[in-house]
């Protein structure tokens, strides 16, 4: 075992999510397996959000797992005390097998949520997804109203068609959570979309910063919010949190952009998260892909997850605290933030080693952060949209955006 795994191993416990398999003695005891766990059950999405999550590089519809391959992991999460289960994408119910797999996940015992745009589901595909078990439903969100939330979806009529399938899922009565990115073109609609939230009856709304890395890196100029807007936002969160409080849990992070340090991502890298690509690679988070000389294992080799997530080369370079440079290596806070993002001191240092530079005390930051805060004063509007030919620009005016974003790739 490596300094670094001991490093964590003090400080696992049922409390922060790792746990369940310590306590069995399963080949995971040293890390426990994580309580839940996101499946990217597809790339394909009829959405072309400048911002996704998703890596450049898509996985195509023929790499994906098979319905009796997904099955397989499911019932191996199952087996190995997964609780929890997202299905995410791309868009998850791109998938025709969708019902099947959420009804498997409630066979072996896993509580599913739907991470979805909604687009494609009507009304008895929701109800059929309920009958199979499914237990909760975030959609996202562009905006408030259709003229912005269409342009950012890259997709005509996407907004109506979300507020459509939120009701359903109410009458359903399925808990509901509303995914709201937020970035500089659409924070002016932040108050608006929180009363939209309480409309919908939702649980629960996550008021979610893009994430500059993936699409959202080469959008960047585009998305990037001010000060002034960041400002306005907290003020207009902090309100709404005590004037909502026991109607609608809000869930907001300052970006990490305007932060003093950065986020712990993932709660630390091979901590207490895991994601499954559509093509069965095991990731530390969704965007480890961006990072170049990492090679993920997969579901399809002969390794089991737990062994994986215990001792691939991925999860182990950068868990606990002891790959870091300075100035992490002697902070104090290296066991809160961990040092921030990986991906992120990726995708803005070309090394995943260094400190993430969005921590005021990286020497990269205040070079890297002064650029962003020119570009978005520069209303530099244009998108680049997501799909499988690589990214297309939005035209000048936006007007021609949703027609084709070959989603079925
Ligand atoms: Fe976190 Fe590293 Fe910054 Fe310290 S130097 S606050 S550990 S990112
Ligand atoms: Fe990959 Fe932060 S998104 S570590």
């Amino acid at each position: 075992m490596s300094d670094t795994l001991a490093d964590n191993t003090a400080k696992t416990g049922p409390s922060d999510g790792l746990a369940v398999l310590e306590s069995r003695r399963s080949p995971a005891e040293t890390y426990g397996i994580p309580l839940a766990v996101l499946l990217e059950v597809t790339h394909r999405c009829p959405l072309q959000c400048p911002y996704c999550s998703n890596p450049v590089e898509l996985d195509r519809g023929s790499t994906e797992l098979t319905t009796e391959e997904w099955k397989k992991v499911l019932s191996e999460l199952a087996e190995l005390g997964v609780l929890q289960i997202h299905f995410s994408g791309g868009e998850p119910t791109a998938r025709k097998d969708i019902v099947e797999l959420v009804q498997h996940a409630t066979d072996v015992g896993l509580y599913s949520n739907l991470i979805t745009s909604a687009v494609l589901l009507t009304k008895d595909k929701l109800s059929a997804l309920a009958d199979a078990g499914l237990c909760h439903v975030q959609i996202s969100f562009q905006g408030n109203e259709s003229i912005v939330a269409d342009r950012v979806a890259g997709l005509k009529d996407a907004h109506r068609k979300k507020l459509e399938v939120a009701k359903w899922t109410r009458e359903l009565e399925l808990p509901l959570t509303v995914n709201a990115v937020m970035h500089r073109q659409n924070l002016h609609q932040l108050a608006d979309i929180i009363q939209m939230a309480v409309n919908l009856d939702a649980d629960r709304l996550e008021v979610a910063n893009v994430q500059y890395y993936g699409w959202a890196l080469k959008n960047r100029a585009a998305l990037m919010p001010t000060i002034a807007q960041i400002e306005e936002t907290s003020r207009i969160v902090e309100e709404a949190q005590v004037r909502l409080k026991g109607t609608l849990a809000i869930d907001y992070v300052v970006p990490d952009y305007y932060a003093l340090r950065p986020k712990k991502c993932m709660g630390g890298w091979g901590r207490q998260f895991f994601n499954i690509s559509p093509a069965g690679k095991v990731l530390p988070c969704h965007a480890a892909e961006s990072i170049t000389g990492l090679e993920f294992e997969s579901v399809r080799s002969n390794h089991s997850i737990a062994w994986i997530w215990q001792n691939s080369e991925a999860f182990n370079r950068y868990r606990g605290t002891g790959w870091m440079p300075e100035p992490c290596k002697s902070c104090e806070f290296r066991e809160e933030d961990f040092g921030g993002c990986r991906c992120q001191a990726f995708a803005l240092t070309g090394d995943a080693g260094n400190t993430d530079p969005a921590c005021t005390l990286s020497p990269m930051h205040e070079k890297i952060f002064k650029l962003a805060e020119t570009e978005a004063a520069a209303e530099q509007n244009r998108f680049l949209y997501r799909n499988f030919a690589g990214g297309t620009l939005e035209t000048e005016h936006g007007q021609d955006n949703g027609q084709d974003n070959g989603h079925g790739a």
